[in-house]
């Protein structure tokens, strides 16, 4: 094994709910040790252009290139979908994994008939990259976009089931999913939306397919690491540090909704990204 293969694997995201990434690829890849940075100081980046978000994307990047990562996973779907190329062209020699790819395939795959509804922030649905995605995997596929802005607020405040979060998911989903041409796949291409899919699944039933992107880009990154060589083969089980831009009581308080596991303040260090 070479020394970069102990180097840990960098994951970003805007804020705290990238950590439902993390949780997958820890699943996944316990060998492997994970250096998290949430920008939560500069969060949401779902409401900001594409020039800012690659900006503060770039700025991330070499943070957690400075610590020493052999990988970077760009858990940020916004980012996923304004700034792969910026930083594959600042960082030719670190492999680049985001979030949008991984995302499409699966919700391709998962959809009976090819009925594809995205949600996600205002900034990724502008962006249009997640139907490029899809129909690059199903051609033949319907694709339509929501823009979800309030399920960001919505998940940090904890709100994830009651009658608050149901009639704010019937008020941005009923459309898409009802009469002759409902959709059969929800894609949820927003880090913070995986706490509600429980809620969606039971306002939508069972014939339609809730699909996240944390799983199959666990396996992307799985891969990716096995191709380059770069696979942590210690046998002992990785590490996991938590950067964020700011409050860590909060990130600590917050990570509760994502990951099934205790987070003391403590355990988080703040940056400043500048
Ligand atoms: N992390 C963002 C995303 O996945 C959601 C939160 C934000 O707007 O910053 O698009």
């Amino acid at each position: 094994m070479n020394d970069t293969a102990h180097m840990p694997i960098g994951i970003f995201d805007s804020g705290v709910g990238g950590l439902t990434v993390l949780r997958a690829v820890r699943e996944r890849l316990p060998g492997e040790s994970l250096l998290y940075l949430g920008d939560t100081a500069r969060l949401p980046y779902g409401t900001k252009s594409a020039q800012t978000v690659a900006a503060y994307a770039l700025a991330a990047t070499r943070r957690l290139v400075s610590f020493g990562i052999k990988a970077l996973l760009v858990a940020d779907n916004t980012s996923s979908a304004h700034a792969l190329d910026a930083l594959r062209a600042e960082f030719p020699g670190l492999p680049v994994v985001g979030v949008v790819e991984p995302g499409a395939a699966a919700a391709a795959a998962a959809s009976a008939h090819g009925r594809i509804v995205v949600a996600a922030t205002e900034s990724t649905v502008q962006a249009g990259i997640y139907p490029r995605a899809i129909l690059h995997s199903r051609p033949n596929a319907r694709v339509t976009q929501l823009a979800c802005p309030l399920f960001v607020s919505m998940v940090e405040e904890g709100l994830v089931e009651g009658t608050i979060a149901e009639q704010i998911a019937r008020h941005y989903l009923d459309a898409s999913f009802s009469g002759d041409a409902a959709a059969d796949c929800l894609l949820l291409g927003c880090t913070h939306f995986p706490p509600l899919a429980p809620l969606f699944a039971r306002l939508l039933g069972p014939q339609v397919a809730v699909v996240d992107s944390a799983t199959t880009t666990a396996m992307v990154i799985e891969d990716l690491l096995a191709l380059r060589r770069l696979t942590n083969r210690s046998g002992r089980p990785g590490t996991i540090r938590y950067l964020a831009t700011d409050d860590p009581e909060r990130f600590a308080r917050v990570s509760g909704v994502f990951v099934p596991w205790t987070l003391e303040a403590a355990e988080v260090e703040t940056i400043d990204l500048g």
